[in-house]
């Protein structure tokens, strides 16, 4: 199958077995200090089986002492590093595959207190618009050390039995910083002009030649356009044909290929995308650059499907697919590609947890990195469902709910030679999937339920639809144990006036269809992800939309790549937010709230308003069951309304773990 996606292509003397490449994804499972870990080849190596071409490893600090991203990434600023890459190296090579490692400086895009430093280095004393740190325009002597720097990792990464050393210069890092002129603001030959601003890289890119030889292949990573327009300052930063210009400059200096990307972190949501992106959104400038250069391109442009991917390469697009979430979300997504399998992929959702995780995972109180539809993301080193015990003698397992807890339970059990049984209320599977898929371009949240239906009933697990299950129902199938993922209902606080009024509705009623607006003035109160969204589809009817908040801010508790999304939209629509606005009452047509700073009194009158106060677990049978049966396990929104990654999580170890 696919036959462009699955032929070799050469990156200077090195043969990649076919043009799937992960593109570099940060994941702080290295350890602290800086050395490759166990979860680290764990990690890399599950996508070498799964049949990747190329592995670019997250982005690795050339120093240290000044350039981390976050405590637990690998480095290459000491020789002691050599026998972790090396290992590393030898693990995704017994698969077949070939290693890149990607070589960067966060300059003013890294954190000051993590690197222990007062001011992060960058070309100019530009703050950046997103992490806010206190920056300092290099010296020349700093930037000849810098550069050593990227030469010396680049010595140790051939020396470790790497394929190909790449050259971060996207993203707004460092080297993006000397390259862009919305960054660079030095006067002497490192900024101004072009030959200038492109001075740094090209001492990199040349003293590295000079050490590794002609042979070595050197790629660079590039933001061929910084889509500054994005954060509100068009005009500003690299357009597309200056980063075409750029591609054009490297390929006539010698590098071996060219990996295209976008954005800086000012305009991060167009470096990796959230959900509302279009597969191949991008492709037009990573074609521009192909168009102008001639050697390999590789690019990302939300590649999730294998024929989509394999068309953009046959029309000469590009030569490599690069993603590094759809191999984050399915490690196996090449060789599942290579033999057709397509439904079996498990394709990302674009959801943006992996990031959301990456970012915050110094702070000791948050969750690890992880993917949010793959529970072993990061963890493969101890999580792995093939390998659990099959010790489930067919054994039944009533499972009660087929949201995405309930299927990833049923779905483990069933690999581990469990018979579960999933009873489902409704007339289809997917429990709030089916809801969070509807408002505009969350059609990717959708595959989560396609793809878990699909597992089951490939793997022959019953499903039965239509009807909630009584204490007969599962006491007929003599269950070894019962996992209730049942799923959440709206809160609807009994202490506020007037929820029970005909005009007052759920963000379910609005997104299964149940009703319908148009042209209405309507209130929405509560503005976590579900009410935003729910207010972005009912302002696309062209409704007039007032949204209430209680906390000070829009999206409380929202990953902000995904507010930004959502926000980009909404702002162009016909809607008022009002965050510090608590709901006191509903009198009818009027909905009465008191903010939360001055303590008045605002009411105004809508043709319905429509509550999104969040969700609490649903606890039907729960006691009848755990009077009856030994083994009750409570997962998904049965335990806590939450989210994605929650739900998937708690499946997988309720199933992992049944003894
Ligand atoms: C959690 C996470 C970490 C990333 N870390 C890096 C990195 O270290 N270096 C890099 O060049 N790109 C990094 N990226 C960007 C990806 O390589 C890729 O360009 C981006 O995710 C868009 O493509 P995709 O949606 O197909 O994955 C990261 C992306 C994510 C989601
Ligand atoms: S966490 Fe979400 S965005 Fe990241 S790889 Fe998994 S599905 Fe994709």
């Amino acid at each position: 199958m696919y036959e462009h996606l699955f032929s070799s292509m050469k990156i200077g003397n090195v043969e990649i077995p076919n043009r799937t490449v992960m593109t570099a994804m940060g994941n702080h499972i290295a350890e602290l200090g800086g050395f490759v870990s166990d979860a680290d080849i764990a990690f890399y190596g599950a996508r070498a089986k799964g049949g990747t071409g190329l592995i670019i490893t997250e982005c690795v600090a050339v120093d240290g002492s000044t350039g981390i991203g976050n405590m637990k990434q690998m480095w290459a600023d000491d020789d002691k590093f050599i026998p972790g890459l090396k290992r590393l190296a030898d693990e995704v090579h017994k698969y077949g595959s070939k290693i890149a490692i990607q070589l960067y400086h966060p300059g003013r895009q890294g954190i000051a207190a993590v690197n222990g430093v007062e001011s992060m280095k960058s070309p100019s004393a530009t703050e950046c618009q997103c992490v806010h740190q206190p920056t300092h325009e290099m010296t020349k002597d700093e930037i000849k050390q810098m550069v050593g720097k990227f030469i010396s990792a680049a010595k140790r990464v051939k020396e470790a039995g790497c394929d190909i050393v790449e050259f971060h210069g996207a993203h707004g890092y460092l080297i993006g910083q000397f390259d862009s002129p919305y960054t660079n603001k030095r006067t002497d030959e490192y900024g101004g002009s072009f030959e200038n601003r492109m001075r740094f890289l090209d001492e990199i890119i040349d003293g590295t030649r000079a050490e590794l030889g002609p042979d070595y292949p050197i790629m660079v990573r590039i933001s061929v356009n910084e889509h500054m327009d994005y954060a509100g300052l068009p005009g500003e930063g690299l357009k597309a044909e200056d980063g075409v210009e750029i591609a054009k400059h490297l390929a006539a200096k010698g590098i071996d290929a060219i990996n295209v990307s976008a954005g800086i972190y000012e305009t991060m949501n167009t470096s990796w995308e959230p959900v509302s992106f279009d597969q191949g959104w991008k492709l037009g400038d990573a074609a521009a650059v192909k168009k102008a250069v001639d050697i390999p391109v590789i690019a990302t442009a939300v590649f999730r499907e294998p024929a989509y991917a394999d068309k953009a390469i046959a029309d000469g697009l590009i030569d490599f697919m690069g993603s590094a979430r759809a191999f984050n979300a399915d490690p196996e997504w090449a060789n599942k590609a290579k033999e057709g399998r397509d439904a079996d992929i498990r394709k990302c959702i674009s959801c943006l947890y992996c990031m959301e995780t990456l970012m915050s995972a110094d702070f000791p109180d948050k969750p690890d990195f992880g993917c949010a539809i793959n529970y072993e993301s990061g963890k493969e080193w101890k999580c792995n469902a093939e390998e659990l015990p099959k010790d489930g003698a067919g054994r039944k397992v009533a499972v009660i709910g087929a949201g995405p807890s309930g299927m990833e339970a049923a779905r483990v059990l069933a690999l581990r030679g469990f018979a579960p049984v999933v009873f489902e209320k409704n007339d289809k599977v997917g429990g709030q999937i089916n809801y969070a898929c509807k408002p505009p371009k969350k059609e990717k949240t959708g595959w989560l339920k396609e793809w878990q239906e699909h597992a089951l009933r490939s793997a022959g697990v019953e499903i039965r639809t239509g009807k909630a299950p009584t204490m007969e129902d599962i006491r007929a199938i003599e269950p070894y144990a019962v996992f209730v993922a049942q799923g959440s209902s709206p809160v609807m606080p009994r202490s506020i006036k007037g929820l029970d009024g005909e005009n007052v509705y759920t963000p379910v009623d609005v997104l299964s269809g149940k009703v319908s607006f148009e042209n209405k003035k309507l209130c929405v109160v509560g503005s976590g992800m579900t009410g935003i969204e729910t207010a972005e589809l009912l302002g696309e009817a062209g409704n007039k939309i007032s949204v209430y908040e209680m906390m000070d801010d829009i999206g409380p508790g929202l990953f902000f790549q995904n507010l930004i999304d959502v926000m980009t939209r909404v702002s162009k629509m016909d809607i008022a937010l009002f965050p510090k606005h608590m709901l006191k009452e509903i009198d009818g047509t009027t909905a009465i709230f008191e903010t939360t700073d001055t303590h008045e009194i605002v009411q105004d009158t809508f043709d319905a308003v429509i509550v999104s106060l969040g969700v609490r677990p649903n606890a039907d049978l729960v006691e009848e069951l755990k009077a009856e049966f030994d083994k009750v396990v409570l997962m998904g929104d049965a335990v806590k309304g939450g989210r994605i990654a929650a739900a998937i999580g708690t499946g997988y170890m309720a199933a992992a773990e049944l003894k």
